[in-house]
């Protein structure tokens, strides 16, 4: 019970992973009297690095067991300010880190904040030589398990106004979307998951994506990118197959950890969908459609696993009508997330779309490909209410036109001189860019 003589200490974390450098700075508060922690939620780690390894209940239930701890409350905000104005608090704790880098204009609004009502702000030193980023860093070079890395996707879509996913086709470009990252106006920018698209592994493979190359394959090139990434991957599961089969591949795709499969409602020899009406291919019935996504749904292990339903309605010129009513049915059925393409050039279409689906009733997650229209950016998709956008096959195409530059450039010039020093990277990088202890 907090009594009211007592002074209130406000101490802000994240407590992904708990080190003694936050149960000294839990003892420095309790010096001074009631110790409030303000546990960043999900979406708040979320808004400027990436989602915390353990999610908010579980870090909720560690920090209110740790000593000296009071109560814990969420803040929703990397910014103290709203809690703070409701507490009131008299002390905030911090480590003296913050007084300098990214974390600076957090700390100016708190000191700015508490002076209101005379609160102040203590910083014990910092404690040296622990760093939870390091730590998890740590972890994460461990790999992930199965059903951690499963779960991970529906927590970023819970989490995350749109959640970022970049195509992978191997190990290579699966470590280029683990790995890749910015620092932009103080926040950390990466990629979420992985796309395993049918498209980049059919071409890596030298062949069309008519779904020849087949999953006996396809699990072969996930397996690959499974072992060297640990973020959580979306399955382009083409057409699913027949009913049958596909039952027994989502039990697979679970068993591996993957989070997601998303299927596209054609029957027959699949095209890429990217072709639009310039080639022949069939739609399923909705019928039949809805079956494969019940039977799927009623086969799966996990509650965490996602069946996401991809519409082709404007893709094969059927129309929005068709796209929105299809839509609703694929929901009801039970699908979990819809993905709607447009193979147009112009963001017209898919964002008409976007603006009808809005007020479907029992609508679900919406995934979107800007493959024909890649001028859409991230903040006009999440205002249309998207909640993924995958980028579904610019690794491989920013690839193949280097390596097709650097194959004509050793022709032309009978030597691979011009070309090693235009095109390549350096032998000692390329030796050394896969550790062979990572
Ligand atoms: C893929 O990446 O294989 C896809 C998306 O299915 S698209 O190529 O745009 O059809
Ligand atoms: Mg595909």
């Amino acid at each position: 019970m907090i009594n009211k003589n007592q002074k209130i200490v406000y101490i802000g974390m994240s407590a992904d992973l708990v080190h003694k450098g936050h149960l000294n700075i839990i003892k420095e508060g309790r010096k001074l009297g009631i110790v409030i922690i303000g546990l960043l939620t999900d979406n708040a780690i979320a808004s400027y690095k990436r989602l915390p390894l353990i999610s908010f209940e579980e870090r909720k239930v560690i920090v209110e067991n740790l000593k000296g701890v009071s109560k814990v409350i969420p803040q929703n905000t990397l910014d103290y300010v709203p809690n703070l104005k409701k507490i009131k608090p008299d002390y905030v704790v911090h480590g003296d880190d913050w007084k300098e880098g990214v974390q600076k204009k957090t700390r100016d609004k708190v000191v700015e904040v508490i002076s209101k009502w005379k609160g102040k702000l203590i910083e014990p030193a910092y404690t040296k030589g622990i760093s939870s980023t390091d730590l998890i860093s740590a972890v994460k070079a461990n790999g992930i398990t199965p059903g951690k890395r499963l779960a991970t996707l529906r927590r970023l879509i819970l989490a995350k106004p749109l959640v970022r996913i970049l195509e992978a086709h191997n190990g290579l470009t699966g470590l280029i979307v683990e790995k890749t990252s910015i620092m932009k106006n103080g926040k950390k920018y990466e990629f979420d998951g992985i796309w395993e698209s049918s498209l980049t592994d059919s071409t890596s493979k030298g062949k069309p994506d008519t779904e020849l190359v087949d999953f006996t394959s396809r699990f072969q090139s996930i397996e690959e990118i499974l072992e060297v990434t640990t973020k959580p991957i979306i399955i382009d599961g083409d057409s699913g197959g027949r009913i049958e089969h596909f039952k027994f591949r989502v039990k697979t795709l679970e068993r591996l950890g993957v989070s997601a499969i998303i299927i596209e409602d054609k029957i027959g020899m699949k095209r890429n969908s990217l072709f639009g009406t310039d080639v022949s291919q069939n739609q399923d019935t909705i019928e039949n459609f809805c079956n494969k996504i019940k039977e799927g749904k009623n086969a799966q292990v996990t509650s965490d696993f996602m069946i996401i339903a991809r519409v082709e309605s404007l893709i094969l010129g059927k129309g929005m009508k068709d796209a929105l009513n299809r839509s609703e049915h694929y929901i009801n059925a039970g699908a979990d997330a819809i993905m709607i393409h447009s193979s147009k050039k112009s963001t017209d279409e898919i964002f008409n779309f976007c603006k009808y689906y809005k007020k479907i009733k029992n609508k679900v997650p919406l995934v979107v490909v800007p493959s024909s229209y890649p001028q859409a950016t991230e903040e006009q998709l999440m205002k249309q209410g998207v909640n993924v956008v995958i980028y579904a096959n610019h690794l491989m195409r920013s690839a193949y036109p280097a390596m097709v530059a650097t194959a004509k450039n050793i022709l032309e010039n009978n030597s691979a001189k011009e070309a090693s020093e235009k095109y390549c990277m350096p032998i000692k990088e390329i030796i050394t860019l896969i550790q062979s202890d990572s």
